[in-house]
């Protein structure tokens, strides 16, 4: 058997799950046993919710990229590690095999070292999605650099906000890439990122696009060259070598940005022992991946699923991984299909939002693809209603495959709960049950359990589980805060729930000012401080409705001092600034001017009152007594886009 750890029927998931609670040590350490140590591990676990610590695999020592890859060359050196998918059909398919993994990782590590980057320096990546991303990943991780990825949809003062939070000195970027019809100037928006910054020490650029960039001697460095010298460093007599760096279990892997209901992202800390072992578990699990199976997973690795679910998890399962560099509808919407059919796709995991778009385009796009390959299905990032269940189930998995719907979260480093492929039964638009280790309960707004089922409440875990973040970076009481003060002794999720008769959990979505759009993670005081910054706003106030493809828009309510130009000559500023600030990604779908905000007598936004009204409620607002002004809810409600 190839994953000893692999859950196999519904008894033997029972039987895991159990014992995984009772004794998670024991359950941990028979998992971990599978993985390489260059030493074992003197303790499986210590830990409280009350600072929060959190240390799994206490003093083991390990390299993540050893047990990615260096362990699979002897007997699987030539299989393929990436199938590489370029933006533009006509461009060149890479296979990279572990054996070119292994070499490119080596020479990335080389060149960072040679560049200055030691273990425990922070290195900011900002690049397109091509293969190159990857290696640069595993080559921090091979010396101990801590990475931190940035999605190539964030402006240059974003990245320049996490570059400064992080105290990144290292970049690693490209000229552009490449996404449908677009370039996107990478190398650019890190020249404006880094006016002003006072830590950045080296930019490594790699080519893709042919973008025109601004080299800036001292600084700036071509990926080409640098790997160019790197390779006769690494490669001695046709064998190819760079010692991986010892790493402590409790060592930082990465750091990865997310929103939350303050206006500021947080650093989430990922550390390398419990991170690895949860994403390989959770993806042999969750997916039922057999060797030699080809894994798709269609996120972008500047998110968390693109970081456990196209590299860390399959690698370390020493699987097949896709990696696409372009997006669903480009040049058409038959763009996953035909991607399926040629690199004979068997576990396609994509996003609600994604299926919800596709479904629009009807069935003609599927015409003359095989997507006979298909074993299993995935969904992740945001709740997946019914009709976008059913259209996958019977157009894409032909009735055949199985649905995870797998709820996690980027703190989660990993699936917490979801549907076991074939093994344990799927619902549609529920996440099922909850992995190994991973005890979710339900509490009322007081924090007290509620038990029995049905139940509905605010989702929390009452236990770790080896993929948990550990802090916030460079704010550890931020962390604590943030998770695990709101009810004691537990892990807080922001989300709600539902639970059936049999136990099942069903994500209601967040309870907090977080947005999910198009399953993208957005703080509703982040865009609110972005449109603040416009000098013709007094106020705003940005709340989340129901949106068919993307799940949630965003809509701002803006009061603003006096109108430069006409109403849309204003959206268009308003949106140009939050494009500036955040990102394209963060633009508001409705911008409804008003007189005021409903506020209560303290000062407090009654944002339930603008969420009813950007829902589509005209009338019934509930309770008004308690606002200052209750006649502005009129107006407002009168002016609804
Ligand atoms: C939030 C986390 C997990 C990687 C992608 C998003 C929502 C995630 C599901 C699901 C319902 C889901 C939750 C969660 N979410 N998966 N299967 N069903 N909701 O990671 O950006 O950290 O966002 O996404 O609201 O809290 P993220």
């Amino acid at each position: 058997m190839a994953y000893p750890y692999q859950i196999r029927s519904l008894d033997e998931y029972k039987a895991a799950y159990e014992k995984s609670v009772n004794d998670p040590e024991a359950f941990w350490s028979s998992v971990a046993e599978h993985f390489h140590w260059r030493k074992k591990w003197d303790r499986v676990l210590e830990w409280n919710f009350k600072e929060p610590n959190v240390k799994w695999f206490l003093n083991g020592k390990l390299n993540i990229t050893e047990n990615c890859i260096d362990r699979y060359l002897p007997e699987m050196g030539e299989k393929p590690a990436i199938i590489w998918e370029p933006n533009n059909p006509e461009d060149r398919v890479r296979v990279v095999t572990y054996n070119r993994l292994h070499k490119r990782v080596c020479q990335v590590a080389q060149m960072l070292k040679n560049n200055g980057v030691k273990k425990g320096d922070r290195v900011c990546i900002y690049m397109g999605m091509v293969p190159e991303l990857a290696y640069a990943i595993l080559g921090c991780a091979r010396i101990g650099a801590i990475h931190s990825v940035v999605f190539g949809g964030f402006s240059a003062q974003s990245i320049a906000d996490r570059l400064e939070d992080a105290g990144a000195e290292f970049i690693i970027t490209a000229d552009g890439a490449y996404r449908g019809e677009k370039v996107i100037p990478l190398k650019n928006v890190i020249d404006d990122a880094l006016i002003g910054n006072r830590t950045v020490k080296k930019v490594i650029v790699y080519t893709r696009t042919r973008t025109a960039v601004s080299m800036i001697k001292g600084r700036d460095v071509w990926w080409e060259d640098e790997m160019e010298h790197a390779e006769t460093q690494v490669e001695k007599g046709g064998v190819v070598s760079f010692p991986a760096e010892e790493m402590d279990a409790e060592d930082p892997l990465f750091i990865l940005y997310t929103s939350g209901s303050t206006g500021k992202p947080k650093g989430v800390v990922h550390t390398c022992a419990g991170y690895m072992i949860w994403t390989a578990y959770t993806f042999v699990n969750v997916f039922q991946y057999q060797p030699g199976d080809i894994h798709f997973c269609t996120a972008d690795i500047g998110w968390i699923t693109g970081h456990s679910y196209i590299v860390y998890g399959p690698l370390a399962a020493g699987a097949t991984s896709v990696m696409f560099e372009g997006v669903p509808t480009w040049p058409n919407a038959g763009r996953f299909w035909e991607i399926v059919d040629k690199h004979k796709v068997n576990i396609l995991y994509t996003a609600p939002t994604a299926i919800r778009s596709l479904m629009g385009f009807g069935l003609k796009p599927l015409e003359g693809k095989d997507l006979s390959t298909l074993k299993v299905l995935g969904t992740v990032g945001e709740p997946i209603n019914e009709e976008a269940w059913h259209w996958y189930d019977e157009h894409i998995g032909k009735g055949r495959c199985p649905i995870v719907d797998t709820w996690w979260q980027t703190e989660t480093g990993g699936t917490l709960i979801s549907n076991l492929a074939g093994v344990t039964p799927a619902k549609p638009s529920w996440a099922t049950l909850p992995m190994p280790g991973v005890q979710p309960v339900l509490v009322d707004e007081n924090g007290t359990e509620i038990t029995g089922n049905p139940a509905a409440g605010n989702l929390c875990i009452k236990a770790p589980w080896p993929g948990i973040l550990r802090t916030t970076y460079g704010d550890h009481e931020r962390c604590r805060k943030t998770y695990f003060s709101t009810y004691e002794d537990l892990y807080f999720t922001g989300d709600g729930a539902l639970r059936d008769e049999e136990g099942n959990y069903r994500i209601t979505g967040r309870v907090d000012d977080v947005l999910n759009v198009s399953g993208h993670r957005i703080g509703t005081a982040e865009v609110e401080n972005a449109i603040n910054m416009h000098s013709d706003v007094v106020e705003s106030a940005v709340v989340g409705y129901p949106h068919d493809i993307k799940g949630q828009g965003i809509y701002a309510y803006v009061i603003c001092q006096h109108m430069h130009g006409s109403q849309d000559d204003m959206r268009q500023n308003i949106l140009q600034t939050v494009s500036r600030i955040i990102g394209p990604i963060a633009k508001p779908d409705k911008i409804q001017f008003v007189p005021g905000l409903p506020k209560t007598r303290s000062g407090k936004i009654m944002r339930r009152i603008l969420r009813k009204i950007a829902e589509g409620e005209s009338h019934n607002f509930g309770d008004t007594t308690t606002l200052l002004d209750p006649a502005v809810v009129e107006e407002i409600a009168k002016g609804k886009l």
